[in-house]
């Protein structure tokens, strides 16, 4: 079954959890979506797990433009979002419909996401009165890395954890069918999750959400430049990976590969010569 933003909102009415993963390319995203997860998040953390870069300022519409047409043609029942990269939206409520029109039309995705609270409120509005599901995403807010002096937990205090449901009510009342929970300690997310009737949808956020997210290089052990306190591995891809490229040098060092079976038969006569 196609999971939507209609779906999402149903999801919490009837008390299931959902799942959130983040997704860059067409392999990937069909190994996802055979998996059941509900939705894949075409992430502008791409910036750093597939490109490298320190943090993800640099994400361009064009970057994400691209991972997203690849994600939406491997997803047939998860529902794409696409991420709005650092200031595709904050010059002006323009701009910010007219960049998350691309993620739909150019990109094939089915609703955006794009991170701030209250300040983004009338933003948000104009991209849901577009027709585009919008998931809200507050709390430790990468694009803001220079305003908040770095990576850091966020609402940690009560009235940091006050201006979190705040800004989480405002998403709400704003339009948004979701919203992303990244860092935040357990009690105010959850408080945030009772408070609302959108899904919250956390990433370091503990376990009151009422849906969760990975990174899923994070999730298979796949980049270790940061490990975040709150990345479960559910496998040790990075290993498996490793282990296999030194297979495959091994073999075609030592000759074992190609053997016959992985070679084409030639079909003329012996003393046939290729010239
Ligand atoms: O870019 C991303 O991967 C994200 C998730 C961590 C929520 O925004
Ligand atoms: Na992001």
């Amino acid at each position: 079954m196609k999971n939507t933003a209609l779906t999402f909102r149903q999801a919490k009415e009837k008390g299931e959890k959902l799942t959130m993963l983040t997704c860059y390319d067409y392999s990937t995203a069909k190994l996802m979506d055979e998996s059941g997860v509900n939705s894949l998040l075409v992430g502008d953390s791409l910036g750093m797990v597939m490109m490298g870069y320190e943090n993800t300022l640099a994400v361009t519409m064009e970057d994400m433009i691209h991972h997203t047409k690849c994600v939406s043609r491997g997803a047939k029942n998860a529902l794409v979002i696409g991420d709005m990269p650092f200031l595709s939206y904050h010059t002006s409520v323009y701009d910010a419909v007219v960049n998350a029109g691309r993620l739909i039309k150019e990109g094939g995705a089915q609703a955006v996401k794009l991170e701030g609270g209250a300040d983004m409120a009338e933003t948000v509005a104009a991209i849901v009165r577009a027709q585009i599901p919008v998931c809200g995403h507050i709390g430790l807010t990468p694009q803001s890395i220079n305003a908040f002096g770095g990576f850091k937990v966020q609402g940690k205090t009560v009235e940091a954890a006050q201006k979190l449901l705040d800004d989480a009510k405002r998403l709400e009342d704003a339009g948004c069918f979701a919203v992303v929970l990244e860092c935040i300690p357990e009690l105010p997310a959850r408080q945030i999750t009772e408070s609302l009737s959108i899904p919250t949808v956390g990433i370091g956020a503990g376990k009151y959400c009422d849906g969760q997210v990975l990174v899923y290089q994070d999730m298979l052990g796949l980049y270790s430049d940061v490990t975040p306190k709150f990345v479960r591995k559910f496998a040790d891809c990075g290993t498996v990976m490793r282990e296999a490229f030194r297979r495959y040098i091994e073999a075609v060092n030592e000759g074992s590969f190609p053997s016959a079976e992985h070679t084409f038969r030639f079909e003329g006569t012996v003393s046939a010569r290729v010239s």
